[in-house]
Order: C-alpha cells, then structure tokens, then sequence
C-alpha cells in the first residue's frame, strides 16, 4: 500500500515585505545585527483584520489549481497553525468555509513550527484507514497580532514621525522574538500515491512538555480564571515569551538525530536525500544541521531572506517555490524536518 503524496502546492505570503531597516524604525534593532545571526531580510505581515484562515485560504485556492482538482474532491482538511482567527474554534473550519467546501471534516493541529511533519503524518493516516481520499493540508501563520509596537505605519513608512519612548522601549523589550516572525502561508494537495515505493515512506515524531515554556504565549490560558486579564495586558504577556539560546540548542542537536533515525528505519542514507527541506527558524541553525548530516548547502534551501519565519508555514511555502520553480522533480527524496513550540519535534520522508 502506498502512502499520500503531493499533487499540487500553493503558498500566500500577505502585504508589502518589511525589511530590517523598516523594523528599526520601531525598535532599537538592526540589518547588521539580524542578517548576520538569523539570515532574515525582510518579512511579511497580515494587514489589520487579516487571518491565519485567510492567508491559508488563498495558498489552499493556489494549491487545488495546481492539482488540477475540482475543491468539491477534498474530503478532509488538516490545518496547521499556533496563530488561529480565535481561540476557539480552530481555523480549519474557517479555511474550509472561505473555499466553499463546508461540511467537509477539519482537523486543527497545533504543532507550531513542527507542523509539517505531524500533519504529513495525520493526513497519511486518514488516508490509510479510508478515512479520506483528498486531503487539503494548510499551515498558516498570522503573527501581526503579537507584534510589540502598534505604530504600523511607521514601520511601513507611511509615516515619518519618530515613535515614542515608551513605545520603542516596549518594542525593544520583545525584539530578540519580534525580528523573527514574518506572517504567510502554504498549503498542499495530498492523494495516496499511484506508483509503488512514491509518496509518504514515515515519520519520525517526538514531543516534550517539559520544555512548553521556551517558547510559549503566556498570556489569555486557562491557568488563569479569567483566561485573560487586565495584569495580562499590562504585563505584555500577549507577546510570546521565547528562551532563544535553550531553542537553537534543542534544534542543532535533536535535528540531525531525528533525520539520522528516520533515515536508518527506512533503510536508505542520509546522503540519498535529495532535498533536506528545514524549518526556517534560523539560517545559523539550519546551517548548523547541515554540517551535522555531513550534506552540501545545496541540498538544504533557504529562504528565510525573503520571509522570516513564518512558524506551521515555512516549509510548505518552501515547497512549494521549489516545485513551481522545477527544482524539486517527481520521484526525487524529500525529507523535511522541523522543531517548535510543544516542543515538538520531527521529520518525515517522502519520495515525491
Ligand atoms: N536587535 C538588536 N539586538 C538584539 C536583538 C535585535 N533584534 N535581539 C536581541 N538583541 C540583543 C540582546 O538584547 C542581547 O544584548 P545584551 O548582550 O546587551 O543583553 C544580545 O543581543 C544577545 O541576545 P540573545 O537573545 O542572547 O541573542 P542570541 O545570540 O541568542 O540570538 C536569536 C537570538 C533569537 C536569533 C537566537 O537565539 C535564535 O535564533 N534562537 C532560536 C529561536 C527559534 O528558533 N525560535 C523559533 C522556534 S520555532
């Protein structure tokens, strides 16, 4: 029996890009200090009212072009995102509502940044048990909403007064976490594969509760009665709270183990990887993974340069410009792997 594979991918990155000059408008940062430790050039942010469910929206319109389906084939729709339009429901439902295709089953997974691995893992499942038959997969992300600084158009130049004090001290205070994120989002058309030895070959899943709060948004949980409160506000946490050097950490060294032993259940060398696709978090980390796994740069893309990280999304996005790009070729290896908030951690491998 075969597992599912990709027939067709789409990607939505929303708005103009803000480069890191334009951030340093807000906040006491630089071009000199983010490229250098992250790789990041410039990102994209949702506009104000814009959601999670509609940038994933428009990836899915992409995606089922590209597949060539008709969207009433889709009969499930796995989404990925940590950034949903509510706190509850799930945007899932949402996606599915934008696109015309209610009543269709969505499942909402929150993985975070790790989302690709788990939801290749989910939809295979659902396909496998008869479940589905065409699967939407959708990570989206829309972190405008946590972004410490409220003067929008100054950072996108639309204005030219100086922020003040308090407002480029407060933006400061986040900026290690703030440069980071950038908003978008890819989808992905998955069927079971026609041709034996194609499509979803496994994966290799882990999550560790033990370490939520590296990376966590503190504020509006059900810890507290009320979920949210003004001391909440007062005290930023609707900005996520994120231990950068324990992350990098956890990433450089539970990366390439994870992808080591993915490849050796499935019997094949990590060198027989065609296209190692990473989650963008970090260019250092990814880098770092890289020479780890003993692989060439070529066989590791970035394009954190043009996007940030954009969390449950990165590597759909880029997936999705390899495709369209003729990069990526049927039957070639794909093994993509990824670590997040949870902290989940994971790879699949998948011959496209
Ligand atoms: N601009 C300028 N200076 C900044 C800055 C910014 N955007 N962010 C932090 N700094 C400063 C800090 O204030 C600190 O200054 P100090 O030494 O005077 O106190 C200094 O730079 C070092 O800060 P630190 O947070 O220790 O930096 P770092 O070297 O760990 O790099 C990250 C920060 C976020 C780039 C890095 O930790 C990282 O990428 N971690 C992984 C994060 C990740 O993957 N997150 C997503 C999980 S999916």
């Amino acid at each position: 029996m075969t597992g599912v594979t990709i027939i067709g991918t789409g990607r939505y990155a929303p708005g103009k890009p803000v480069t890191n000059d334009d951030l340093a408008r807000v906040m006491d940062t630089s071009d000199a200090w983010i490229h250098p430790r992250t790789g990041i050039r410039q990102r994209h942010y949702a506009a104000e009212g814009e959601t999670a469910s509609d940038l994933g929206a428009k990836a899915a319109e992409r995606a089922i072009e590209a597949a060539g389906i008709d969207r009433a084939e889709i009969d499930a729709i796995v989404c990925a995102t940590m950034t949903a339009d509510y706190k509850f429901p799930g945007s899932g439902g949402l996606v599915g509502a934008k696109l015309g295709i209610q009543g269709v089953p969505a499942f909402d997974l929150s993985a975070q940044c790790a989302s690709i691995p788990f939801c290749l893992q989910m939809a295979n499942g659902l396909i496998a048990t008869g479940a589905a038959r065409t699967i939407l997969l959708v990570a989206a992300d829309a972190h405008a909403g946590f972004m410490p600084w409220t003067d929008w158009d100054v950072v996108y130049g639309e204005r030219d007064d100086v922020v003040s004090e308090e407002a480029r001290a407060q933006a400061t205070r986040h900026r290690g976490l703030a440069v980071i994120f950038g908003d978008g989002a890819g989808a992905m058309i998955l069927r079971r594969a026609e041709v034996e030895g194609h499509g979803f070959l496994g994966a290799q899943l882990h999550t560790d509760g033990d370490f939520a709060e590296d990376i966590a948004l503190l504020g509006g949980g059900f810890r507290s009665r009320p979920f949210l409160t003004h001391e909440m506000i007062d005290q930023e946490l609707y900005v996520p709270r994120m231990a950068g050097r324990s992350l990098f950490k956890h990433a450089v060294t539970k990366l390439p183990r994870v992808v080591r032993e993915l490849c050796a259940r499935h019997e094949c060398a990590v060198e027989d990887v065609d296209w190692m696709l990473a989650h963008q978090a970090n260019d250092r980390i990814n880098n770092a993974v890289r020479e780890a796994l003993k692989l060439p740069p070529e066989k590791v893309p970035s394009n954190i340069a043009r996007y940030g990280n954009t969390s449950s999304a990165t590597i759909a996005i880029l997936l999705d410009e390899l495709i369209r790009d003729g990069s990526i070729q049927r039957g070639q290896l794909l093994c993509l792997f990824a670590l997040g908030a949870g902290l989940h951690w994971g790879a699949a491998l998948l011959r496209y």
